[in-house]
């Protein structure tokens, strides 16, 4: 049986575009909690951009990289991480970062997503002749991975601020049930 779920870390998942890093960094300062970006911790680690560790090591060397650094995410606390979007696509990912975080969704349909990222030339993936295409077909193969994240939040119409707002509600309901309770009551004796 898997080891018992504790509660602290936030995780945020979701497809390129749905404003985890940014909501990630707001959300951890209210919460005074540390931020992580992964993307940002790869790029650092390695002293490369992710698009050019696509174009010279490949696709497949960067999940790796990537499931590894997952691992790592379990020896912290009180920390927001920012996972890039094809993170959670790998089950074992988000069994990782379920055991001590509560997993957040923050979701956007292929319309919304191509209309904040159609300026951004560094996401290796949407790199292609048809961009739009790539985002549908991306986002519908990971839909069923997205969908088993603790919560799902919709971003379409919702600032930044009333994002962030939600995330840390949910949270905190989360971390409410998660808690050990405590009793007033003397133990039981037999
Ligand atoms: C990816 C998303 C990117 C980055 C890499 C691959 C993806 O992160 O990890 O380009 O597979 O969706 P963001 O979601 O932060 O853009």
């Amino acid at each position: 049986m898997g080891k018992e779920r504790q509660i602290c870390n936030l995780a945020l998942v979701g497809f390129m575009g749905t404003g985890k890093s940014t909501v990630g960094r707001m959300v951890a300062r209210e919460l005074h909690f540390d931020f992580l970006d992964t993307d940002a911790l790869i790029e650092s680690r390695l002293r490369q951009s992710i698009q050019s560790i696509f174009a010279q090591k490949g696709e497949t060397w960067f999940r790796e990289y990537e499931r590894g650094l997952v691992a790592e995410l379990a020896r912290y606390e009180n920390t927001v991480f920012a996972t890039g979007g094809g993170l959670a696509a790998n089950p074992v990912n988000l069994a990782s970062l379920k055991q001590h975080a509560l997993v957040v969704c923050l979701w956007a349909s292929p319309e919304t997503i191509w209309q904040r990222v159609r300026r951004h030339t560094y996401r290796p993936l949407l790199q292609v002749p048809n961009p739009q295409l790539a985002i549908r077909q991306l986002l519908s193969n990971r839909v069923p991975y997205y969908r088993q994240a603790d919560v799902l939040i919709s971003t379409g119409l919702r600032s930044p601020k009333q994002v962030v707002q939600q995330v840390i509600h949910q949270f905190r309901l989360a971390r409410d049930q998660h808690a050990p309770h405590e009793s007033s009551d003397p133990p039981v004796r037999p």
